[in-house]
């Protein structure tokens, strides 16, 4: 029997977050290491509108009639029938699994989502373009994260470096000069919305200082665009230690990232600074290619929980 699979990949902040909240600029890149996958077969002899999710990852197996309407999947699927006029799905399953850590700002959220909008559009015999797949998946990044910015779901989506600020058309971040990064997680969860509500808060009782930041963080990233463009590692890595200092001056560090940032500065990378909502979650760090190994023995040293060593490249790259 005909079954429809799509998968997508997870993603990495390289500079810019929280502020990218509040329209200033951020760069990011998908990251094909990890992914998220889903798979829909038509059940032959089914009840019409019957259908079974299964998502052992996260021991869930629930009919679609049966979740609750703030539930992100349900909140995707009915986007998808609505987009496609349909009031109910055929007889089918739905099967989903996910190699991407949940909770830890490498996008899991919107790539289990998108994987499971495209397998279904696909499924229900419409193949979406990656900006609708990406547009019909921020409606279940709005329950995941309250207020997105947008960037997870359009990097997942386009599987393809950005830049990007939202309400303005997506950029295609170049990166002629491949780069490395060591991915450096915490192990600790830290739910994105809850810490973007924080710097809303904050914001909300200190406007002046906060927007400052924001805007600041926003010139690095137009900075580190042209360095990347440019292959300028070193300026990139000042640049990702000075995005780093500005997090943490917003409240959105923890000791926990800093003691891995701090371990892997000391052990050579040029650049290192969270990556995603913070509080926990992950730490970038920028390499050099035969140092990765290294950086990412220093980092267990130093107690990170897992280290994934990924090659950052674009289309353009030699
Ligand atoms: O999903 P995360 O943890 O990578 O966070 C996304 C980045 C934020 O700027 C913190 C939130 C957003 O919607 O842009």
């Amino acid at each position: 029997m005909t079954a429809f699979t799509a998968s997508a990949p997870g993603k990495v902040i390289l500079l810019g977050e929280h502020a990218v909240v509040y329209g200033e600029p951020a760069l990011a890149v998908p990251l094909f290491n990890i992914q998220a996958r889903a798979i829909v077969r038509a059940v032959p002899r089914g009840n019409p509108g019957e259908m079974l999710i299964q998502a052992p990852d996260i021991e869930l197996e629930a009919f679609f009639s049966d979740l609750d309407s703030h539930h992100p999947l349900k909140v995707a699927l009915l986007a998808v029938l609505e987009h496609l006029e349909m009031t109910s799905p055929p007889a089918c399953v739905l099967n989903i699994s996910s190699t991407i850590p949940i909770a830890s700002g490498l996008g899991s959220g919107a790539a289990v989502t998108c994987a499971v909008v495209r397998a279904f559009s696909a499924f229900l015999g419409q193949r979406l373009t990656d900006d609708q797949v990406s547009q019909l998946t921020y409606q279940a990044e709005k329950i995941h994260h309250g207020t997105p910015s947008g960037i997870d779901n359009t990097v997942i989506c386009r599987r393809q470096p950005i830049y990007f600020q939202a309400g303005k058309p997506v950029e295609p971040l170049r990166i002629p000069h491949p780069f490395f990064m060591v991915i450096g997680s915490t192990g600790i969860p830290s739910p994105t919305g809850e810490v973007v509500s924080m710097v809303r808060r904050a914001r909300e009782k200190n406007p002046a200082r906060y927007n400052s930041l924001f805007a600041s963080i926003g010139k690095i990233v137009k900075s580190a665009r042209t360095a990347i463009e440019d292959g300028g590692l070193n300026e990139l890595g000042e640049l990702m230690n000075t995005n780093q200092s500005l997090l943490e001056d917003m409240g959105v560090s923890s000791p926990e990232l800093e003691n891995l940032i701090t371990a892997a500065r000391n052990g050579g990378a040029p650049g290192a600074k969270l990556s995603g909502g913070g509080k926990g979650g992950n730490m970038i760090a920028l390499v050099e290619e035969d140092q990765a190994q290294e950086i990412s023995s220093v980092l267990l040293r130093a107690g990170a929980v897992e280290t994934m060593i990924t090659r950052v490249t674009g289309w353009e790259a030699v």
